[in-house]
């Protein structure tokens, strides 16, 4: 009995040992099961928190990269973010840069203008925490205003230009009778001086009105350019002919300095358009007694051709803008002439340049391709 007693206590006891040793198994087997989940999750974490890590610093650099200046401004008016380009402005702008951004307490897009520059700004609300205020994306639109403006201006000119090409048209016919009459009445008159003179002025307004109205249509039209060999003195002798009348007035001396045999590749007409407004030009800037020139020479494969004077000469700041319509010191210039004399040059594919010391002589030196 008593041993039978001592092999069931030992039995139990080997049993609840059984049970130990398998619930500590059990037990290990789940640690061990913890501790690979909890590591699983620490490198998730892990992981998670690099990803926040770079998410975060590309979301700063895109921010301090943008070129728009950005800037979060709490309610109480305490800047809370802002980005490289808003402290630029900031330090260029000072404390009204924030004052006018601060004047919008709304959502949407707006435009404001500071010390010249004109800003477009949007803006956002936010909400973070207990925290409430107004997001701020400002970029400096002055560049793109004056893109417009001068977008509209063309427009204005392009309307104006086919008015002015109409008129100039319907004046044309006109004034080729005015002008064949009056040479007609002035060889009728050749032998009365005092109404010889008078017919002659007649004469030289109407030259003036027609290489006007040839500068407005050039310029309204594409220029077509048909190119064919011709003698270069053949060109400058027509101008200088037709623009005699002006030169004998101020005593001019017109030197030619072209060799007779030296052709040149080009639109006669157009040829003759550039060199009646260079010559036209420099019969304005000399006084009386002054000297005009022309010359030319071969450079490679390039033709290069002088118009050069001695007059009042073209400060740097003016020649700048020499080339582009409408830049006029005359009072009854218009501003084209030398734009016209580009635009033809350009489409013969040749180039243009002017050198002047601002008081005492200016040279126009145009470079043609042979051929
Ligand atoms: N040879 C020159 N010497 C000095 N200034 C010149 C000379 N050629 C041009 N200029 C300057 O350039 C300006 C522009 O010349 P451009 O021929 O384009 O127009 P414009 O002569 O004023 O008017 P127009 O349309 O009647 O020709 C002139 O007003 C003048 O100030
Ligand atoms: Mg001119």
């Amino acid at each position: 009995m008593d041993g039978k007693i001592r092999k069931s206590e030992l039995e139990l006891l080997n049993e609840a040992f059984n049970i130990f040793n398998t619930a500590t198994e059990k037990l290990q087997e789940s640690y061990q099961k913890l501790k690979e989940e909890t590591e699983k999750l620490r490198k998730e974490v892990e992981e998670k928190n690099q990803k926040l890590e770079e998410t975060s610093s590309l979301l700063s650099s895109v921010l301090m990269s943008t070129n728009n200046a950005i800037v979060a401004i709490a309610d109480d008016n305490s800047i809370i973010l802002s980005n490289k380009k808003y402290k630029e402005y900031y330090e260029i702008y000072g404390d009204q840069f924030l004052s006018k951004l601060i004047e919008f307490k709304a959502e949407g897009s707006y435009e404001f203008d500071l010390k010249g520059a004109i800003f477009r700004v949007h803006i956002g609300k936010f909400e973070h925490s207990d925290v409430k205020g107004w997001t701020y994306s400002v970029e400096d639109i002055t560049h793109l205003k004056e893109l417009e403006e001068e977008h509209r201006r063309d427009e204005h000119l392009k309307s104006m230009g086919v008015m002015a090409a109409n008129i100039a048209h319907e004046i044309r016919n006109p004034l080729g009778s005015i002008e064949l009459f009056a040479s007609l009445l002035a060889r009728d008159l050749k032998n009365d001086n005092e109404k010889r003179v008078l017919i002659e002025s007649v004469l030289k307004g109407v030259k003036s009105i027609n290489s006007t109205i040839s500068n407005i249509l050039l310029f309204t039209k594409e220029v077509i350019v048909n190119k064919k060999e011709y003698y270069l003195s053949d060109i400058v002798d027509d101008v200088v002919l037709y623009l005699r009348h002006l030169m004998n007035d101020k005593k001019i001396k017109f030197v030619n300095k072209i060799d007779e045999n030296f052709t040149i590749y080009c639109d006669n007409e157009l040829m003759k358009q550039v060199f009646m407004n260079l010559i036209h030009n420099s019969i304005d800037a000399v006084n009386t007694g002054g000297i005009i020139s022309v010359s030319c020479y071969q450079e490679g494969d390039f033709d290069i051709i002088i118009v050069e004077d001695n007059g009042c000469g073209i400060n740097e700041d003016f020649m700048k803008k020499i080339f582009i319509p409408f830049h006029t010191s005359k009072t009854k210039g218009t501003g084209l002439g030398l734009s016209i004399v580009y635009k033809i040059i350009k489409a013969h594919s040749g180039n243009i340049y002017v050198e002047s010391d601002g008081k005492s002589y200016t040279k126009f030196i145009i470079k043609l391709k042979r051929g």
